[in-house]
């Protein structure tokens, strides 16, 4: 087990929603956990939560992409899904956090997957326009400091035609399962994760954020603002939510950048026709 190099008792909770100036804190907060980030996860989802990543993975495999970025890898668990479902696909995991992607580097390395993973921030990716096929993120928009920048960057990398899955964990519905989820998620949870982990609020954070967090319709509307073809369907009653974004073939005018438009079809007064 890697042994995070962040005091475990730092006090601060990252600020939760959108367009929050939280990345410094979900950085140290992920870095503490990293080293039983993935066994709380088994221990507080019962497990289920392997079962979400796969069905997501068969959303992201669903088009046959040779190449995908899974952003906010982590400890890489979407990755090696991925990579064990479809052996021939080149998978690249990315996260802002050495410490999770160290973790995911040993799993990756004792399962024999080959997947790359490196160190990126979802809001500034590095990679050229238009070179992956597919682009997962599984519960790691929720984190980001800015919604849309994350959408922006998603679609950009992706080609025409490609396709976007988040899975995510939307608010508790209003009805009577969610309201006994909303109390194992704001009453047990944070007791048993704080126990587990040793952190003070990573486990008070994570219910916070998700009631933070837009409801799905308001995230596919969200989508659609940046340019996705939209749509998303609930696993386990609601608990959590696949969101898939198809990016079109057909470019929209704002896309096309004055370079790229023929001497024909400007007019002698230099407006575009
Ligand atoms: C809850 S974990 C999810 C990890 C993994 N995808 C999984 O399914 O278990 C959230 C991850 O998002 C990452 N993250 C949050 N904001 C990020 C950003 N702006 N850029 C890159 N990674 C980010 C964190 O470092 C953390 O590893």
């Amino acid at each position: 087990m890697v042994k995070p190099n962040v005091n475990l008792s730092t006090p601060t909770m990252p600020p939760v929603g959108d367009v929050q100036p939280k990345a410094d804190g979900v950085r140290q907060m992920f870095a503490a956990i990293s080293g039983r980030y993935d066994l709380l996860n088994r221990v507080l989802s019962m497990g289920v939560d392997q079962t979400w990543r796969n069905q997501a993975a068969r959303e992201v495999l669903a088009l046959s992409p040779k190449r995908v970025l899974d952003v906010a890898t982590g400890t890489a668990d979407f990755a090696l899904a991925l990579k064990k479902m479809a052996p021939d696909l080149e998978v690249i995991g990315c996260d802002f956090v050495p410490e999770m992607l160290e973790v995911g580097r040993h799993k990756a390395k004792a399962q024999q997957l080959d997947v790359l993973l490196e160190e990126k921030d979802a809001l500034a990716l590095d990679y050229p326009d238009a070179s992956f096929d597919a682009l997962s993120c599984a519960f790691g928009f929720r984190n980001f400091a800015d919604y849309h920048q994350g959408l922006l960057e998603f679609y950009r990398v992706l080609r025409p035609g490609g396709r976007m899955v988040i899975l995510e964990f939307p608010p508790p519905q209003e009805n009577l399962f969610g309201s006994a989820f909303r109390l194992y998620f704001e009453q047990v949870l944070p007791r048993v994760g704080r126990f587990i982990s040793g952190s003070e609020y990573a486990y008070t954070y994570l219910p916070q954020s998700v009631l933070a967090f837009p409801e799905p319709q308001k995230l596919i509307k969200m989508m659609e603002d940046v340019g996705f073809k939209s749509r998303y369907h609930l696993l386990s009653g609601g608990i959590a939510a696949i969101h898939i974004g198809v990016k079109p073939f057909e470019i929209k005018s704002s896309e096309i950048k004055p370079s790229e438009i023929k001497s024909s079809e400007i007019n002698p007064s230099g407006a575009k026709l």
